[in-house]
């Protein structure tokens, strides 16, 4: 469709949405136009929670590939749409079925624990799933004698192995392109500039990794630091007495941020932290799949029903 003027085009995506029946879903990182005209918008352990509960009989998720999978396989019956094809995740990349398969061969009697960022057919191969701001619950709930493979993020493998004090927990060396690019350096940089500022991380950063003595003990060079996922973080924010805060996640997180908290302010670690894939959804784009009803996401009912109970396992734990 022609580019047209903002808000004549929200309005036309919120009488189609009504008129169509569709709920519309968005991860915290999606642009502020997606976010104002979305039902929920949410982190993805929340997301998934909107996917299972919602009446509507289509969702159309504005997030990435691998969560709207996740909203398909809870809610099987329900039409799950998602704005670009295209909107992958550099982290559920870093894994593939074939090496997962090999792995657990290696590890026989291993539980595998997979974070919601992987494919549907990876999440077929694991015991339990996991989001940044469940996994130290769903580790804990794992007998502390049972060997665990924790996939594929290694920074909040490190994280949870830390804090749950776990010691056969081996980690998969994957990454978030975005998340590993804020570096210790760009962290001090900001921090700095920001002597009073409060500081909340997400697990996937690997600027945490020299931290993470400190970090298990809730603060680093006396500075009030928490180790959050997406929605932690706007909790934490919203409930703190601070009024200055460095974020350390995708950048997309501050629009809420802001909105929600008019009178604080908010610096992200690092200005580079965007994540192309979550920025390739459009307002444009979501009209078009309202109006066209596209592009429809699918996964095979024996690949979904095997991934239900890993994701299952985890919504019955946290
Ligand atoms: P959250 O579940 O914390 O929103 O994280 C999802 C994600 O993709 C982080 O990069
Ligand atoms: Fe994936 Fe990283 Fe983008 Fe999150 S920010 S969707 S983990 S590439």
């Amino acid at each position: 469709m022609l580019v047209q003027d903002t808000s004549k085009l929200k309005e036309d995506i919120l009488r189609l949405k009504k008129e169509k029946d569709v709920v519309i879903l968005a991860h915290n990182y999606q642009i502020p136009g997606i976010q104002d005209i979305a039902d929920f918008t949410g982190d993805s352990l929340g997301l998934s929670r909107q996917a299972a509960k919602v009446d509507q009989k289509t969702i159309l998720f504005c997030g990435v590939h691998f969560m709207a999978e996740t909203a398909k396989i809870i809610s099987p019956q329900k039409k799950v749409l998602i704005p670009d094809l295209e909107a992958g995740c550099s982290l559920s990349d870093s894994i593939t079925l074939d090496e997962l398969k090999n792995w657990k061969k290696q590890h026989p009697n291993a539980i595998a624990v997979g974070y919601v960022n992987t494919t549907a057919e990876i999440k077929s191969e694991l015991d339990y799933c996991c989001t940044s701001s469940n996994a130290v619950n769903v580790v804990n709930a794992i007998p502390k004698d049972k060997e665990i493979l924790f996939l594929p993020d290694m920074f909040l493998g490190s994280y949870v192995a830390k804090v749950t004090g776990r010691k056969n927990m081996h980690i998969w060396a994957g990454e978030c392109h975005v998340h590993a690019g804020i570096t210790p350096d760009d962290v001090t940089k900001k921090l700095d500039s920001m002597k009073d500022s409060e500081f909340v991380i997400h697990p996937e950063c690997s600027c945490t990794t020299p931290m993470l003595y400190d970090l298990a003990s809730g603060s680093f060079n006396d500075r009030n630091v928490s180790i959050l996922s997406t929605e932690g973080m706007l909790n934490k924010v919203k409930d703190s007495k601070a009024k200055n805060f460095v974020v350390a996640t995708e950048t997309g997180i501050l629009y809420r941020m802001q909105k929600e908290n008019p009178d604080k302010t908010f610096v992200p670690a690092s200005d580079k932290a965007e994540c192309q894939h979550m920025k390739m959804n459009t307002l444009e784009k979501v009209y078009d799949s309202l109006v066209q009803d596209k592009y429809e996401v699918t996964v095979p009912k024996n690949i979904a029903d095997k991934a239900r109970l890993a994701i299952d396992r985890m919504l019955a734990i946290s």
